[in-house]
């Protein structure tokens, strides 16, 4: 394996999906993402178990990584983790396996925010990005339309005052009895549903491009009170396909009218919800009229992924960009925006 591309492990855990990916140098060579099903049963990420989960499964994925790839822990030139945001156990855990591996290698560690892993996912395996962009970061804790002129500059466009578009879709899902995780089953839910059945609210600001979907889920909540079980049964997918078009809707609507504003001609889409199917065809759509190029990421890029950090960790590698062996876990990390 050995040449002058450097060989960087990334490591995943901030919420409920440990994985891990090996990058040699802009080529991802292999990644392994583990969904914790633990959380299931109790309808939402219990972070005590997503730790303990985190613990048992690294060194288990990494023995299957190393074996897959036939690469030893030996010929690893750097290790990048992420840092925050995330649920402070989970991010402890990848962290301090970082660094154990990290200092027994007598290798840099890069410490990698989560958020911009996200953003350029997009890219992995890419040397050069198409910067300036618009990115619509839409995960289980962000909404965000952040104005991307440089890997290191960013602008913060627009911002959901309350919930998060993915939190969102998992309570409503939770209210439907739909399950968990909720925006995976609502997307393939309302793919055989009525999206005009019932018309939701979308919140909308007078100035700017901030989002709201606490009103949007209580809205939700009081439709289905005075329904009887009967009824909702009948028109789940109705009323879940009404409800992810009022969320995808909000999303496409200020996307496209901040990218127009702004004269931005490309749109990256990120995070989880960025895996929603109606959300990808209606801004695909309506993006193609004003010859505005639309970046999905691969489905498995969109949600949490150790690829993107990997890449990311590569990136810190060629600025010789390494953490201190101190780095702290950030569970609130944000992005720096210069304005
Ligand atoms: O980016 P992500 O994997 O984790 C965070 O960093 O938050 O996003 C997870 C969120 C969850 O709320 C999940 O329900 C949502 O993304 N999600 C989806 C879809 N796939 C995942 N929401 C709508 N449609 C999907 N297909
Ligand atoms: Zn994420």
């Amino acid at each position: 394996m050995k040449n002058n591309k450097s060989l960087i492990l990334g490591i995943e855990t901030s919420c409920d999906e440990t994985a891990l990916a090996i990058m040699h140098g802009f080529e991802l060579i292999h990644q392994i993402t583990a969904t914790q099903w633990i959380h299931e049963e109790y309808g939402g990420v219990v972070p005590e178990y997503a730790s303990r989960e985190h613990e048992k499964l690294l060194p288990a994925i990494l023995d299957e990584i190393l074996n897959k790839t036939a690469i030893e822990l030996s010929e690893f030139d750097g290790i990048a983790v992420t840092r925050g945001p995330g649920l402070a156990g989970s991010l402890l855990v990848g962290l301090s396996f970082a660094k154990g591996l990290a200092v027994a290698l007598d290798i840099p560690l890069y410490g990698i925010n989560h958020i911009e892993g996200h953003i350029f996912a997009n890219f992995i395996g890419q040397e050069l990005l198409p910067t300036p962009f618009l990115c619509l970061l839409v995960s289980g804790g962000h909404t965000q339309i952040v104005h991307v002129k440089s890997m290191e500059d960013f602008s913060l466009i627009g911002t959901s005052r309350d919930d998060a578009a993915g939190e969102a879709f998992d309570k409503v899902a939770r209210l439907l009895g739909i399950g968990y995780p909720g925006g995976p089953l609502i997307d393939k839910l309302s793919q055989s549903g009525n999206a005009k059945f019932h018309h939701f609210p979308r919140t909308n600001f007078k100035e700017g491009y901030d989002f709201s979907f606490s009103g949007l889920k209580t809205s939700v909540m009081y439709y289905v009170k005075d329904k009887s079980p009967e009824f909702i049964n009948e028109n789940l997918a109705d009323i879940a396909a009404s409800f992810q078009e009022a969320v995808v809707d909000a999303l496409v609507g200020h996307a496209i009218k901040a990218a127009t504003d702004l004269k931005l001609n490309r749109i990256v889409l990120a995070g989880g919800v960025a895996a929603n199917t109606r959300l990808r065809e209606k801004i695909s759509t309506k993006s193609k009229t004003l010859h505005i190029k639309v970046y999905q990421p691969e489905l498995h890029y969109c949600t949490d992924n150790a690829a993107m950090i990997a890449y990311l960790g590569y990136w810190k590698h060629l600025k010789k960009d390494a953490s201190s062996l101190a780095m702290k876990a950030i569970p609130n990390l944000k992005l720096s925006f210069r304005n």
